[in-house]
């Protein structure tokens, strides 16, 4: 399939209006559609972390291309806008939902690679050694960046390649403005940059707000690949520079690993949650099926009668969470190297037996081990963006490098910083990632294999028709705040806005905590859930994900949701 116009929203738009109205007043269960208050936009939309990327995006959608191009181009422009989490040597997962109604995903998750083994990260005695899964060369997975986009090319492109990557190779050569939050950043992780790459790294200049940096090398290589395709990533010069970079420092990365390398289409996870269609994730992300977890377990609870950060409903999300993270680290892991019971994880019985013990009187403790045991890192990498086009198709992706910058390794001749995103295996069962996520054996270490991760790209269908787009970063708070984001609109009726900004919490069974976002949640909330056995994190409220999505609103119009917590943007036609 190269173009995909269908009947979609525009044609359509007048009939969509209304049958939405007569949907309405048919319906007593049906949305009552809060008014927008983020941008709104007629047609097409793209919201991402950084408005270069966003307007890149939005640039190919006004000339014609579809949403799968606009993934293309939007994915690029963040290596170059965003490089805290864009990339062109880490690896996501895309989720989409074509104007026709049909569904899918693709896993361009990055790889063990062949030379890796279970213990690889233990020391001598034992022991998991953290510098070597998030530091530097021995930490990167083969990535998987540039065939996920030559995939969804293949597949669903409609304009030339060269097309896709030339906004990109323009803002590397012409730069990017350095805003205030990103300033802080790369202040934040000036020293270990240059721990990791040595003082010549272009990065390890004093580096202010309003500056402008250029990426010379990263348009070299994205010409080349626009050139030659994608084997000049995997077999061709840019490989063969890539991989003596990197056994140049100790990596482990081959070009017969680079040369192996293939993204997968796979089923997403669908389910329903009331009138709500589901679309996300499926293993080798732990979103899709954590959330169904979650949001199965609530479903029975009539959540917007209790308000939404009323004790109760705190309360029932944590409960919820608290049980599907505990099988998350339990159970799941590559489904092309494990046996993922899913039939059963997700059956209804299960989950109301999970639930059995639930009260509103007192917390069900997560396990002997104590709060404050287990460290946990802070956690917004990786980043997100929704797109939907002119005709109706959606896009949701969600992209990382792991780890802040990931590695910190940077490939000066190549213009990008590598991932650490082997840290996401458990490199001992029962010992915690940089998340504080405890894994178990479905999640170690093996040759080829992807490491499990939480990143939920999400597209939600309301009534048969395309209503949201949704995603966000956060390691391990990603399907929390996910979750959250979509019964905020759904439940406590907020604008696509509204929802994004609000005030996030997290439970992850493991440690036993509720963590909460600075704002928004009062002393005396939390003293009423002390009081009922809750463990709050006290010494850490960090931000809660960085949400970005797309709302339909009834007359077919756009909402975007750009997460204020980040430079986060949304551009629209
Ligand atoms: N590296 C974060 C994740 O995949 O969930």
């Amino acid at each position: 399939m190269k173009t995909l116009i269908p009947s979609g929203r525009a044609g359509g738009k007048a009939l969509l209006a209304s049958l939405t109205l007569l949907l309405l007043s048919l319906n007593s269960c049906a949305e009552s559609a809060p008014e927008p208050t983020g941008t709104v936009a007629e047609k097409a939309m793209v919201v991402s972390a950084r408005e270069e990327a966003s307007r890149i995006g939005l640039e190919v959608l006004k000339k014609g291309g579809n949403a799968f191009d606009a993934m293309v181009a939007t994915e690029i422009a963040l290596a170059s806008a965003y490089p805290f989490a864009g990339n062109l040597g880490g690896g996501g997962f895309m989720v989409y939902r074509t104007a026709e109604g049909e569904t899918g995903s693709l896993d361009y998750r990055e790889k063990a690679p062949l030379a890796a083994h279970k213990d690889m990260y233990l020391d001598s005695l034992g022991n998991p050694n953290p510098e070597l899964s998030r530091k530097g060369a021995t930490a990167v997975g083969v990535p998987g960046t540039i065939a996920g986009i030559f995939e969804v090319h293949r597949r669903f492109g409609s304009l030339p390649m060269k097309e896709l990557l030339a906004p990109t190779i323009a803002l590397c050569e012409s730069g990017v403005r350095v805003t205030e939050k990103q300033a802080r950043r790369l202040e934040a992780y000036r020293d270990e940059m240059m721990e990791v790459n040595g003082d010549s790294v272009l990065f390890a200049n004093d580096c202010q707000a309003g500056d402008t940096l250029r990426y010379a090398a990263l348009a070299r290589t994205l010409e080349r690949i626009a050139a030659h395709g994608r084997d000049e990533f995997y077999k061709g010069e840019t490989a063969r520079v890539l991989v003596d970079f990197l056994q140049a420092r100790g990596g482990y990365i081959t070009l017969e690993d680079l040369a192996a390398y293939q993204a997968v289409w796979r089923d997403p996870v669908e389910f329903r949650y009331k009138d709500l269609r589901i679309i996300s994730m499926a293993p080798p992300s732990s979103g899709g099926v954590t959330m169904q977890q979650i949001l199965k377990m609530m479903e029975p609870y009539e959540l917007s009668k209790m308000g939404q950060h009323s004790s109760r409903s705190i309360q029932l999300f944590t409960e919820a969470a608290r049980r599907a993270y505990a099988d998350r680290n339990y159970f799941l892991g590559d489904p092309d190297f494990v046996d993922i019971p899913l039939e059963t994880l997700l059956s209804e019985a299960y989950l109301q037996e999970r639930m059995a013990g639930f009260s509103f009187e007192a917390a069900t403790p997560s396990s002997e081990v104590k709060e404050g045991e287990i460290q946990v890192y802070e956690s917004s990498e990786t980043t997100h963006y929704s797109i939907v086009d002119q005709w109706g198709n959606a896009v949701s992706a969600t992209t990382t490098l792991n780890g802040a910058y990931g590695s910190k390794l940077y490939c000066t001749p190549l213009g990008f910083f590598l991932n650490n995103e082997m840290d996401d295996f458990s490199a001992k069962p029962g010992v915690p990632n940089m998340f504080g996520l405890i894994g178990a054996e479905a999640n170690s270490i093996a040759p080829g294999k992807r490491m499990l991760s939480s990143m939920t790209p999400t597209i939600v269908e309301r009534d048969g028709e395309l209503w949201m787009v949704v995603g966000t970063p956060g390691g391990s708070t990603i399907i929390t705040a996910v979750t959250q984001t979509i019964l905020n609109v759904y439940e406590f009726e907020q604008s696509m806005q509204e929802a994004v900004s609000a005030p996030r919490f997290h439970h992850q069974w493991l440690p036993d905590l509720i963590t909460f976002e600075p704002e928004g949640f009062s002393e005396a909330l939390k003293d009423s859930l002390r009081a009922r056995g809750y463990h709050i994190n006290e010494n850490r409220t960090p931000i809660i994900g960085k949400v970005d999505a797309i709302r339909v609103l009834p007359d077919g119009r756009l909402e975007g949701g750009a997460d204020p917590r980040g430079d986060d943007a949304a551009a629209g036609f």
